[in-house]
């Protein structure tokens, strides 16, 4: 009997431990969309920043596109926790404190996100949570915070599962719903094992604004749009991607100074890719150009579409890129991108092209049906598939069709 009894609570015990494993489910149905401060400001952040981005996510009509989370990166806090413990937000930057500003951000109808890192210091050397976790995680459920990416510097030998689990349980335990973003930049291969820890995870190290460039800070590099977009694609990291986890490309460079075409090709390439959407640049003086890439809603709904199958590449002719993402009801999305310092005329023939995903075995019937084209920057129908693609496209611009079979 005694046996029994002591069996049964230790069932309990594991049952509820197990319960007490997991991540918040119902977030990031799709790719999380928002705003992160590091790629313009850095450390340089304050609450005014703050005020006037969630302002601008409304009065700029990025709320209507689906923009939703403003997230501060690193340096958001004082160098030192308090007696307690805790962390500080550094109360030069914070006058009021976080949870004012987290309050503001709210009655925007927008939601607030933080950035702390696993190991002992923050990347910008501020206080880190290792030992800190459940004590951390409490503290912005307190503020009501909504996201948290959480990074990887400082960590010495320490396990990244296991120390991206620690924090995705404290938490959980801390009861305040947060969409968690995994930031080790693809070291331990997160494709493999944060779907059930993560909502999304960087793939590569830190993204600069240029187009295919690579640039050497001693032992790390950051890298341009389309580094960022080759490092892992020989890589099993389609099939992870679904509602819930997804492949994080990084904070878009849209807005930072590359030209309005590469621009344009970036936000293509993140929208089919199936990448997070969080802008990277200065909202406050944004060009109307920019703007009207950020809030392409077009482009945008491929990102959303319920199917969630990333693009795959499937050529590169005369250094064009072409990638498919098959979408719902047998629509497909394709972007031809120039990567040539030279505008180049197309000439794409679809029937001598057998476009086919083995991952979701799904192909293009071009043989039997006809599919409408739409050019989803232009806004309009650019024919069929019947005839061939015959157009030119610009220096680093990209042409972006949703393919439509006619019934
Ligand atoms: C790392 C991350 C960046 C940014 C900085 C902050 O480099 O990859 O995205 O968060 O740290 O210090």
């Amino acid at each position: 009997m005694k046996l029994k009894r002591l069996l049964a609570i230790l069932l309990m015990i594991s049952i509820s431990v197990t319960a007490g494993a997991q991540k918040f489910e119902d977030l990031a149905q799709t790719p999380p969309m928002g705003w992160n401060s590091w790629n313009t400001f850095e450390t340089d952040i304050d609450e005014q920043l703050v005020r006037n981005i969630a302002d601008k996510f409304v009065e700029l009509g990025l709320k209507d596109a689906g923009y939703e989370y403003i997230v501060l990166d690193d340096g958001w806090m004082s160098r030192e926790r308090d007696s307690n413990g805790n962390l500080v937000a550094d109360p030069k930057k914070f006058p009021n404190g976080m949870k004012a500003l987290v309050d503001y951000v709210h009655s925007q109808g927008l939601k607030f996100g933080l950035y702390n890192c696993a190991g002992g210091n923050t990347c910008a050397g501020y206080p880190g949570s290792r030992g800190h976790q459940y004590q951390d995680a409490r503290l912005y459920a307190s503020w009501g915070v909504d996201f948290l990416k959480y990074d990887w510097c400082d960590t010495g030998n320490l396990n990244a599962r296991e120390s991206y689990v620690t924090m995705r349980d404290a938490l959980y335990e801390a009861g305040k719903p947060v969409l968690f973003s995994i930031c080790e930049w693809g070291t331990y291969q997160p494709w493999e094992w944060a779907g059930d820890v993560g909502h999304m995870w960087r793939i590569t190290g830190d993204i600069i604004n240029c187009w295919d460039c690579e640039v050497g800070h001693g032992s790390w590099a950051s890298f341009g749009i389309w580094k960022v977009i080759e490092l892992r694609n020989k890589e099993k990291i389609r099939q992870a991607a679904g509602p819930g986890h997804w492949n994080d490309y990084d904070m878009m460079e849209v807005g930072n100074g590359m030209t309005d075409a590469e621009d344009r090709s970036h936000f293509a390439m993140w929208n089919i890719l199936n990448s997070p959407l969080m802008m990277g640049n200065d909202l406050r003086e944004v060009s109307k150009e920019t703007l009207k890439t950020l809030t392409n809603k077009e482009v945008i709904a491929v990102n959303k579409d319920p199917l969630a199958i990333p693009a795959f590449r499937f050529n590169n002719e005369n250094n064009v890129e072409i990638w498919a993402k098959p979408l719902k009801n047998e629509k497909w999305a394709i972007t031809f991108v120039n990567r040539n310092d030279t505008p180049v005329d197309i000439d794409f023939d679809w029937r001598r092209h057998q476009l086919s995903d083995d991952l979701s075995q799904r192909s293009l019937q071009v043989e039997n049906t006809t599919y409408q084209l739409r050019d989803l920057f232009k806004h309009e129908e650019v024919g069929d598939t019947s005839k061939n693609l015959q157009t030119s496209i610009g220096v680093h611009d990209v042409l972006m069709l949703k393919l439509t079979p006619k019934s």
